[in-house]
């Protein structure tokens, strides 16, 4: 993929990103509009919470941002359709959606990235959680050879270890916003690019190239996919699997069989997606592994292991999915009096 990104702003988080990256569109092309998707997760300052749907994050916060409109992502006809009037500035996107772990349709990046230029509206790839070989490729955009006019990195741009984010974009981007001396600090902030972020960064950068460590992503990855969908027929509750690299989903849903199906409703009604921490709870306490609901309401778990795992590592995650979605199918058993605590707890919080 050719680096056409010849310029880079830096900043102290994600979400810094995400507000400098629509400062410059709109300093750049003189438009106001942003265009983003639903689920999509952009962070929590007022810019880049106008861009994140979830009304969990939102409400009470109002009013965000005036002109950010969403769609659904992988609707490429809506996309046009919010394009078209030539008012917008950017759209922004997760190449893979962080919560849901959501993958695009092949074509709908490429082709999004197609309208923006039809219709004069930046391209803006959000990279801060698929980004640093995440997906086994440095950027998740290159799995559909798209190259976007901005590329925000963050989280594993310093290893983790320093507060650390940078916006990748174009020359002519970057020079319509600084382009006189006197706007040399139209944006940034007094820590940003500081030594010690820098320093992490190349470092990480360096480790990522010596150890192989995207190589690494893309061969692990494609192993723990193919183990972990094994299972989907074994096992009624556990539904799909899906991902690139090390950013895995896994997705459980409702049962057929009459007890799991009675067990399931009362955790569903007590609160929506509950059943998946208990998942979650056993794999950290039994098993030591740390996993994530990938959202409010969410059915999906999302493992987004050290890019420097080892095939052991990987033997050790499906082995502890595998016995605690097996035990997760034993009504009665101790995974369902989990969920008897956790229903209970519900019903105290909402009493
Ligand atoms: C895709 C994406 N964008 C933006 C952010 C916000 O980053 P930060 O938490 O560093 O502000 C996150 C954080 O999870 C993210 O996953």
């Amino acid at each position: 993929m050719s680096r056409i990104w010849t310029r880079s702003f830096f900043a102290n988080s994600g979400t810094e990103c995400v507000e400098a990256a629509i400062k410059f569109a709109r300093g750049a092309t003189g438009r106001t509009g942003i265009v983003y998707c639903d689920h999509a997760y952009h962070g929590l300052s007022y810019g880049s919470l106008s861009l994140t749907g979830d009304k969990n994050f939102r409400d009470g916060f109002g009013p965000l941002l005036p002109d950010c409109t969403s769609i659904p992502f992988n609707d490429l006809a809506a996309l046009e359709k919010a394009l078209v009037s030539r008012q917008v500035a950017a759209f922004i996107v997760e190449p893979i959606q962080g919560k849901g772990v959501n993958l695009p349709d092949d074509d709908f990046l490429p082709a999004a990235a197609a309208l923006c230029k039809r219709y004069g509206t930046l391209f803006v790839a959000d990279e801060i959680q698929t980004g640093m070989g995440r997906t086994g490729r440095f950027l998740a955009v290159e799995h559909w050879n798209v190259e976007p006019d901005m590329v925000l990195l963050s989280k594993s741009l310093s290893g983790g270890h320093v507060p650390v984010g940078a916006v990748l974009t174009r020359k002519a981007i970057f020079d319509k916003i600084f382009d006189r001396m006197d706007r040399a600090v139209v944006h940034g902030s007094t820590f940003a690019k500081n030594d010690l972020a820098m320093a992490a960064g190349i470092a990480t950068l360096d480790v990522l190239k010596t150890e192989k460590l995207i190589e690494n992503a893309a061969a692990r990855g494609a192993a723990l996919l193919a183990t972990l969908s094994a299972m989907v027929p074994r096992y009624e509750l556990l539904k799909n699997v899906r991902g690139k690299g090390l950013m895995i989903g896994v997705e459980f849903g409702p049962p057929k069989s009459l007890a799991l199906k009675a067990s399931w409703s009362v955790l569903e009604t007590a609160s929506k997606g509950l059943f998946c921490q208990l998942i979650t709870i056993p794999l950290f306490k039994d098993h030591k592994i740390l996993s994530q609901v990938s959202g409010h309401a969410s059915h999906t778990i999302k493992l987004l292991p050290s890019l420097t795992i080892t095939e052991e590592d990987c033997n050790w995650i499906t082995g502890a999915f595998d016995s605690v979605i097996e035990s997760s199918h034993r009504v009665p058993g101790a995974i369902w009096s989990l969920g008897k605590t956790l229903v209970d707890n519900a019903a105290r919080k909402s009493a």
